[in-house]
């Protein structure tokens, strides 16, 4: 498994970041004013198109001051406690520069989803209100109605798309490094293709450059595709099962619109269609494990990791069909299927709608909380109001679908168990479709 270069090249200090000078000077007269002890702002806020350095920046920024950086991908913590705690943690213990100043980078910041991620927006600006080190955030698209609020305190800075002829040093360098050879025509041809976004540029080159060891204008023009287009995850799914190479199903996996724990089902369920050969399915099952432990690994510590994820489940699962490296293999047509448990979350939501609205009837009648109810009384009331429904149903006004509910016999033992399961898995793997694109674009 070959290292990400956007990873590898990744700049270390902010002399190493192309372009962006105003950004730099900025971040560097902020932090010296942090150290001063009379800050400018308690926070800087870095927007602009994906691609252009933003995290790349808060890295440099921290290893250029020997910082620590405390970096949560805040779209991601959609647990208000968590985010809350890993900020003010760092915010309210130590001294001001003690031993070791810290650099808190909140990235993504875009990706807040008000309604789920409800609180954040507040509690961030409380934490903005009592810390005692820099906060750094970084935003593709700040202009959200939602994060006024959070612009109106915290310094704005814009990030520019990369220009040209710094994104042919950064290619070259790259080219340089790997010893690889690079038509100058060929990155020209990558170049205008992406379009200042640098992540981009640097996939696609590695792309080629594995696929083919060389980079060349004709391999460039063959394989650019100005316009994206997203599939859907039928084609996303036939596209990696059907690749020849690698970076096809990469390409696949990251043009998906399917986030990637869904297409991570997505692929698990259809393995065994697509798929014959038991060591096939085997190498498979196994990419597709390894896949979704980076995933894991990738949420708790370094997003940087969703790279193999990308690897593993996109080309992994890919290649793990032997047949594919003879050069008679032809791609055989299936009929592929929704992953199951998406069906069964989808068929359970609208009962589970009505389990908590009936929860909610009973924590209005004994001033308790939905969590306490759920625990502790609702299932020896499912119990109870199954045998004396009617009263019941007057005292709590329950509807008819209520009613349903309690006296279905499921009720009693399944749903209450299955569910409580199924809601905590969702709530884990729910993501806005545009912050998971973002992030999709990093492989
Ligand atoms: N200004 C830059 N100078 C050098 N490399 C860059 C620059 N901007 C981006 N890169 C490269 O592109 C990759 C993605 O950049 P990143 O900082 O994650 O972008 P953003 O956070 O703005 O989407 C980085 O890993 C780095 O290799
Ligand atoms: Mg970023």
């Amino acid at each position: 498994m070959t290292v990400p270069w956007v990873v590898k090249y990744r700049p270390r200090t902010l002399d190493d970041v192309e372009n962006q000078e105003d950004v730099k000077e900025e971040l560097r007269s902020w932090i010296d004013s942090w150290l001063k002890g009379s800050p400018s702002s308690t926070a800087v806020m870095l927007y602009g198109p994906p691609g252009t350095g933003k995290t790349s920046m808060a890295i440099a920024l921290a290893n250029t001051y020997k910082l620590e950086l405390v970096e949560t991908n805040a779209s991601d913590t959609r647990n208000l406690s968590s985010l809350r705690s890993i900020v003010e943690r760092a915010s309210v213990s130590g001294s001001l520069f003690g031993i070791r100043g810290k650099l808190i980078f909140l990235d993504e910041v875009d990706g807040i989803q008000p309604k789920q991620d409800f609180g954040a927006i507040s509690a961030i600006l409380e934490i903005l209100r009592n810390t005692k080190y820099p906060i750094l955030m970084a935003a593709n698209d700040p202009w959200n109605p939602n994060l006024r609020d959070l612009r109106n305190a915290v310094k704005m800075v814009e990030v520019k798309k990369l220009g040209k002829i710094a994104m042919r040093r950064l290619l070259k360098k790259i080219c340089t490094g790997e010893k690889i050879k690079c038509e100058d025509s060929a990155l020209d041809e990558i170049i205008e293709a992406s379009d200042g976004d640098s992540r981009y540029a640097i996939n696609f080159l590695q792309s080629i450059a594995e696929g083919y060891g060389e980079v060349t204008e004709k391999l460039v023009s063959e394989l650019v595709r100005r316009k994206e287009r997203e599939l859907d995850p039928f084609e996303t799914v036939r596209s990696v099962f059907w690749a020849r190479y690698g970076w096809q199903a990469k390409q696949a996996v990251s043009n998906s619109q399917v986030e990637y724990d869904l297409l991570m089902r997505w692929l698990s369920e259809n393995i065994p269609v697509q798929y014959e050969m038991l060591n096939d399915i085997w190498r498979a099952y196994d990419a597709l494990a390894r896949a979704s432990i980076f995933l894991t690994r990738a949420r708790l510590s370094s997003w940087d990791m969703l790279s193999y994820t990308f690897d593993l489940m996109g080309p992994g699962v890919a290649m793990a069909e032997v047949e594919k490296k003879s050069p008679s293999w032809k791609a055989k047509w299936k009929k592929y299927q929704f992953p199951t448990l998406v069906q069964q979350l989808y068929k359970s939501k609208r009962t589970r709608d009505v389990r908590d609205q009936i929860i909610k009837k009973i924590g209005y009648h004994l001033h308790s909380s939905s969590a306490k109810i759920y625990n502790d009384v609702f299932p020896f009331f499912l119990i109870t109001a199954s045998r004396s429904s009617d009263e019941m149903a007057k005292y709590l006004e329950l509807t008819p679908e209520e009613m349903e509910f309690i006296s279905s016999s499921k009720v009693e033992e399944g749903i209450t168990r299955e569910t409580r399961t199924s809601t905590q898995s969702s709530e884990g793997t729910t993501r806005s479709r545009s912050t998971s694109r973002s992030r999709s674009r990093k492989s």
